[in-house]
């Protein structure tokens, strides 16, 4: 017995060794931590517990005979975050590159296959050469089996990928099915097909950080959701994130006990709307001003930053808070916005995340570039993004709301549960002075001095139109509050509409525009 119980320790011993010591120092030379070292410093001490360590492969091709290694180039199991208890598998570059494997690929589907049977979200640490060339189609196949798994997953549990080195190629289809990416900035890299093939095929020359970097996926193509300094701190930002959502999509996200707002919140609030509606301000700031303690894990900081997303909280509830920026191109509705934001409010409906709605919106992004990639379709997805949603919606709107950027930003004509307008609010079909050049045309080129007469045109379009009061004469704004007044307001809404059920048609699934 005792022989076999050493057999058990001697294999212990073997997997901590993953691919051996040499290929340990080269990873921590590249600045990354070995796949072990991820998971201890991503779940609670001593939470973790691995499945399939003993795993092997059974190619024999290419010499792969000779280089059977324990676990196969993944470490897989479960353990808790926080508490909470999660599923988790972490590659390990210093086997084959990470590469995937038949049967390393098989510990991957085991994972997510309890994830789903448990209600329980997943997270992969992606590091790896990709499919394993010596396996040809078993790996593959392999892949595929993730990218189902990834699919059907897909708001039913939450998962989270960290790209922290290599994922090219094949690889960046699981990850981008998931709900969140967050790279390392200058240690991990994403793409299609790399430099070299991008030299062959368009004859540019380009960096693997800036074809596929951390910057350039969180800020140009938006692939990435966080790009992070350094593997710590993005263990850190999971962590955070974690904390707003739920384990499935059963369940609501856990309240926590309120922090109150930041100091002298009110006053700010109320001299926050600048007297000339065309000075820009951040609704960033706002933002600070009115959820628990000024919080706010802003996602996609760095792209398409005329709208903002990301999670807070209000009265202790979680919230994911979508605001357009006029502080960044006046908080004009692009592409690249109504898409990010579409993603943002479908990931909320998915896990019962209540939205909160701040709005001030000159409208859709005009030019030959937007109309020619199809803002019409892009646009349309926020819409039907925000009509869908079931979760509670509570809007507020700040100053513009203008033409169908109106309606798209969470009206009550779309199913918003509470919407509320700041005395500055301006809801109108567009612009006053744009509105009066257009149904005064006559009368203003006509008069003796045209420019007074756009002026006092443009003054009575205003007076007019200019406020929130004509929609709050049709109940499409229930109330008119005062800034100070705000958060208050929201606890309120949100705390009444804890329990709000409702439901679409029954169907197969929608049909939104791609
Ligand atoms: N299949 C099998 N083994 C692989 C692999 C793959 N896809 N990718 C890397 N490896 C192995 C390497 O042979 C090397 O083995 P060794 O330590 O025994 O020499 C080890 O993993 C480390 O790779 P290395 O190339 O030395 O690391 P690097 O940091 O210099 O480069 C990559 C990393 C990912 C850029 C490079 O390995 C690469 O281009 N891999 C192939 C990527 C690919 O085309 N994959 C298939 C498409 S999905």
């Amino acid at each position: 017995l005792e022989q076999k119980f050493e057999k058990l320790e001697a294999l212990r011993r073997e997997t901590a060794k993953l691919g051996g010591e040499n290929r340990i120092e080269a990873q921590h030379k590249k600045g990354k931590l070995t796949a072990r070292e991820r998971i201890d410093l991503l779940l609670d001490k001593g939470s973790f517990q691995e499945i399939g360590a003993f795993v092997r492969h059974n190619t024999a091709s290419f010499g792969l005979s000779s280089q059977r290694y324990l676990g196969d180039g993944v470490v897989t199991g479960f353990g808790t975050i926080n508490g909470r208890p999660i599923y988790v598998f972490s590659q390990d570059f210093t086997v084959l590159g990470g590469s995937l494997s038949k049967s390393n690929a098989e510990k991957i589907c085991k994972i997510m296959d309890l994830a789903m049977k448990n209600g329980m979200p997943v997270i992969g640490l992606n590091d790896s050469g990709g499919a394993r060339i010596q396996e040809g189609v078993d790996s593959l196949g392999g892949y595929a089996d993730i990218f189902l798994r990834n699919t059907l997953a897909s708001g039913v549990v939450p998962q989270i990928s960290a790209v922290l080195g290599p994922c090219a190629g094949g690889a960046v289809y699981s990850p981008a099915i998931t709900d969140f990416i967050f790279m390392v900035k200058h240690s991990s890299y994403m793409f299609v097909t790399g430099p070299n093939v991008v030299k062959t095929v368009t004859h540019e020359d380009v960096t693997q950080e800036e074809l596929g970097g951390a910057d350039a996926h969180a800020s140009k193509s938006g692939v990435a959701h966080f790009a992070c300094e350094n593997e710590v701190a993005l263990f850190e930002d999971i962590k955070k994130l974690l904390g707003y959502i739920p384990q499935n999509c059963e369940e609501k996200p856990a309240d926590i006990e309120p922090k109150p707002a930041p100091e002298n919140a009110e006053a700010l609030l109320d001299k926050i709307i600048p007297n000339s509606p065309n000075t820009p301000y951040s609704m960033k700031d706002i933002i600070g001003l009115i959820t628990d303690g000024g919080e706010f894990l802003e996602v996609h900081e760095d792209y398409a930053p005329s709208i903002r997303v990301g999670f807070a909280r209000v009265g202790g509830q979680s919230v994911g808070i979508v605001a357009n920026e006029p502080g960044v191109l006046a908080g004009v509705l692009s592409i690249e916005s109504s898409r990010k934001a579409a993603r943002f409010v479908r990931f909320c409906d998915c896990f019962n995340i209540p939205l909160l709605v701040l709005v001030d919106v000159p409208g859709f992004l005009p030019g030959t570039d937007q109309e020619w990639n199809g803002i019409i379709i892009h646009g349309a997805k926020l819409l039907y993004a925000f009509a869908e949603a079931t979760v509670p919606k509570v809007t507020v709107i700040t100053r513009k709301a203008y033409g169908g950027a109106y309606d798209v930003m969470n009206s009550k004509h779309i199913r918003g549960d509470m919407n509320f307008a700041w005395p500055s609010a301006e809801i109108a079909v567009m612009g006053s002075q744009g509105a009066a050049e257009i149904i005064f045309k006559r009368e203003i080129t006509s008069a003796d001095d045209p420019q007074q007469a756009l002026r006092d045109k443009t003054r009575e379009f205003e007076d007019t139109f200019a406020n929130p009061y004509l929609a709050a004469e049709r109940g499409y704004i229930d109330e008119v509050i005062f800034p100070r007044e705000t958060r208050e307001r929201l606890i309120r809404a949100f705390q009444m509409l804890k329990h709000k059920v409702d439901e679409n048609p029954r169907k197969k699934h929608g049909n939104i525009p791609l």
